[in-house]
């Protein structure tokens, strides 16, 4: 049996395209442009072209968005003081600052430093508190991707046994959380599985949905999932491929050929979670922007 392909890059076409009109609507009710602003520290290339993809995905889609680049070296007093200057700005809804920082600061109080409710990244304290007690909030880009993915694929989650291969705080374990919650593309069944797990492939072989997000290249073969299975593949790693212009390959944490001869779908990479990640961040800015309409 040849899998269903997930495709995200269409899936996320279509969520942007309801994004965009809830900003038109945003704005002729209300006057208000939501606005976004993005934080680059240092020059890492990799960030570099992060913050550049999220500043146009933002600029295209009709929401105001600012880009500002400190040098690696500034001071965590200074990124502070940005974060608290665009945290009291009206025109910015979402803040998000590009991770990893330098190490002379800290992230966890640069990350508890943004204001809960322009936390468009998901990543405050405040947030992934919500997730846990099933309260509306930001839920992270990525771990809301693949759940949107779910759910506009028609995959039943409700009942269905989880296994979720991965426990950072990114993805995860905000993954694990918003899947258990009574609700709507939730109510699953979740297994949480992780580098000490003992036996990995009894338990991967026991999904219904297999998300793997372990950063791990073709980690997961056909050996580790059952028929049927439905596989969303959030890895993306970098393999040397001589027969590519570059000499290097994008794959993720799934042998994809083998495993979607078993798979009933499958999320492809390139093509599957990434698009959705950044569709996700204009859907927080949409919603904050929103949410500051509301109380006013
Ligand atoms: N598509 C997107 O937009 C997007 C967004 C974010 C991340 N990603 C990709 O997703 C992947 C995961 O990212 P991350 O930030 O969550 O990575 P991470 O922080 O490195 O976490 C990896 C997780 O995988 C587990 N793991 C590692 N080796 C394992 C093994 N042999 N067996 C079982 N579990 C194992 C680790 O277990 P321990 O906790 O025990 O160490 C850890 O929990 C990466 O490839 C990353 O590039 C993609």
């Amino acid at each position: 049996m040849a899998a269903r392909i997930i495709d995200g890059v269409e899936i996320a076409g279509r969520i942007r395209r309801e994004i965009a009109s809830g900003i038109d609507a945003l704005k002729r009710q209300s006057g208000v442009t939501p606005g976004l602003a993005v934080v680059l520290v240092g020059d890492n290339p990799a960030s570099r072209s992060y913050v550049r993809n999220k500043n146009k995905a933002a600029h295209e889609i009709g929401i105001y968005s600012e880009q500002h680049t400190l040098p690696a070296d500034v001071s965590e007093a200074e990124l502070l003081g940005l974060v608290e200057r665009l945290n009291q700005d009206p025109k910015i809804h979402g803040i998000l600052v590009q991770l990893p920082l330098p190490l002379q600061i800290s992230e966890q109080k640069v990350i508890t430093s943004i204001a809960p409710q322009k936390d468009v990244d998901g990543f405050h304290p405040v947030n992934l508190g919500r997730i846990m007690t099933g309260e509306r909030g930001f839920r992270p880009c990525t771990p809301l991707g693949v759940q949107k993915l779910l759910a506009y694929s028609d995959v039943k989650i409700a009942g269905s046994h989880v296994v979720v291969v991965g426990r950072s705080n990114i993805v995860g374990k905000p993954m694990a959380n918003m899947l258990m919650q009574k609700g709507e593309d939730a109510d699953a069944t979740v297994t949480i599985c992780h580098s000490h797990t003992r036996d990995l492939q009894s338990i991967t072989r026991q999904a219904d949905i297999l998300i793997a997000a372990i950063g791990r290249p073709e980690f997961i073969t056909a050996a580790m999932v059952r028929d049927g299975v439905v596989v969303i593949d959030v890895g993306i790693n970098r393999i040397a491929d001589p027969t590519h212009p570059k000499g290097l390959r994008m794959v993720g944490d799934v042998k994809f050929d083998e495993v979607a001869q078993k798979a009933q779908a499958i999320t492809p990479v390139p093509g599957g979670v990434g698009p959705m990640t950044i569709t996700m961040l204009l859907s927080n800015t949409l919603q904050s922007a929103q949410a500051s309409v509301a109380f006013l």
